[in-house]
């Protein structure tokens, strides 16, 4: 199995290239299920978990063509099944609900099940599709629903779920009649998703904020341009952490400094130095790190899929920082591992204490999932003498070109194994 092997304690200097979105590029993929014909993309990152998305697109029956630009036929839909042998490696198969129930009135998909940063129910998926008419049994690990005529209604979300309003939305662009979404997730991409939607002639209002209105209409078809995919502001904020952590300087091009913003207060509040350009942004540190207490929220908040990583950059703090993890119940399997590096941190329920330590030391250590491998590649950055990053392949389902893009800022680091999974 593949591993990352780092030679720690050099600052990183110069321009990194942001891909597109994992996060928006998912439910993109899955939602061309909901215009018959051939649709394309631009921007789509070469990630396993976009792999992932098209092999279950491809078991559907429509079939793909990857490239610079990604081509999916969807004229034809044979099968309205996402089977458990994908769904166990992608829990973001789930999003095949909503697109197969307007499509075809009727889909199976796996549950997902637990994961490492938590049990990750979609009971609100399934309260908001059955606000829309759909009916649900489980049989044998599968949730199977079916509707004969998706209606629009209210729904509104007792915890904010990106997945979940992303599947809502996936829906009702198809229903008779409005929805209302209260309580939907407002991330980047989620308003995503909506403009590829609306691209395809769906009507959809206030996608990006808290309150989602659609008016349903009877039939959507492919855009004629291709889709270009938002870039990939946890791609971009893990790269300028990578800046700030090695007392470097580190330039992200295509980063969007909006979407970015909470993470640019927290580096800024860190100590570190935030430049901005259009259309691109950049993180240095010459001073200490500074403690901060941060929160994880949904959007506009601070996103829960960078603290792994900044709480690697707080653990060579001046004086202790507070992380609290809100959003998912089990997100500090990284700490563990982060104290192997000489990092000091201390958890109380989902509050995690971090006590600035002035320098790591390379070890081995490996994560159980991608964001937490993501923050020991940037501990171990920083870290003197070598570390190894073992089961890589966390970290290849969301980062394209990783060991590529660190060698092209200075990082000495080389992927040591098999090469890439398929
Ligand atoms: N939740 C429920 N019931 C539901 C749905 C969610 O209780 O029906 C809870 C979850 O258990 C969690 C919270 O609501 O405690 C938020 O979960 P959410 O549904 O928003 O997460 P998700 O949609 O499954 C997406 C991203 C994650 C990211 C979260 C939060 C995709 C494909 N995944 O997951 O990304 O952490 O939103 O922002 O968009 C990652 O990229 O590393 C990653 C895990």
């Amino acid at each position: 199995m593949d591993k990352l092997v780092i030679d720690g304690g050099h600052p990183l200097r110069g321009t990194v290239p942001v891909s597109g979105a994992k996060n928006a590029a998912l439910p993109i993929l899955i939602a061309t299920l909901v215009a018959p014909g051939e649709h394309a993309l631009s921007n789509v990152p070469d990630l396993v978990d976009v792999s992932s998305m098209l092999s279950l697109l491809g078991r559907i029956g429509c079939p793909s063509l990857a490239g610079d630009v990604v081509r999916i036929d969807t004229s034809r839909v044979a099968y309205s099944e996402a089977p458990y042998d994908v769904v166990r490696k992608m829990r973001a198969s789930v999003l095949a609900l909503g697109p197969l129930l307007a499509r075809c009135g009727h889909a199976k998909v796996s549950l997902p099940g637990g994961c490492a940063i938590g049990v990750r129910p979609i009971d609100q998926h399934l309260k908001g599709l059955e606000a829309l008419g759909c009916r649900f049994e489980l049989d044998g690990g599968y949730v199977i629903g079916r509707v004969d005529k998706l209606r629009g209604a209210p729904v509104v979300f007792d915890v904010v779920t990106v997945t979940g309003t992303e599947n809502i939305l996936m829906a009702a662009v198809l229903a008779e009649g409005t929805t209302v979404i209260e309580n939907a997730a407002a991330e980047p991409e989620v308003a995503d998703l909506a403009r590829f939607l609306g691209g395809m002639g769906a009507r959809i209002e206030g996608a990006g904020t808290s309150r989602i209105v659609v008016e349903g209409v009877s039939t959507l078809s492919p855009a004629a341009a291709p889709y270009a995919i938002l870039s990939d502001r946890i791609e971009a904020g893990t790269y300028l952490v990578a800046g700030a952590i090695t007392g470097g300087d580190v330039r992200c091009e295509g980063a969007d400094a909006q979407s970015l913003a909470p993470v640019l207060s927290a580096l800024e509040a860190a100590g570190c130095t935030i430049t901005q350009g259009p259309g691109w942004v950049g993180c240095a540190r010459s001073g200490p790190v500074r403690p901060i207490d941060v929160e994880t929220r949904p959007h506009p908040g601070f996103p829960t899929d960078m603290q792994a990583q900044l709480m690697a950059l707080l653990a060579l703090g001046t004086g202790t920082s507070t992380v609290r993890e809100t959003i998912f119940e089990n997100r500090f399997m990284h700490v563990a591992e982060l104290l192997r590096l000489g990092a000091r941190v201390d958890i109380d329920g989902n509050l995690a204490s971090i006590h600035g330590v002035p320098s790591l030391k390379g070890a081995t250590v490996m994560a159980t999932d991608l964001r937490a491998s993501a923050s020991l590649v940037l501990a171990g950055l920083a870290a003197t003498g070598t570390t190894e990053v073992l089961r890589l392949y966390h970290l290849d389902r969301g980062y394209e070109k990783l060991e590529a893009k660190l060698g092209g800022i200075g990082a000495r680091v080389r992927r040591v194994g098999e090469g890439r999974p398929d």
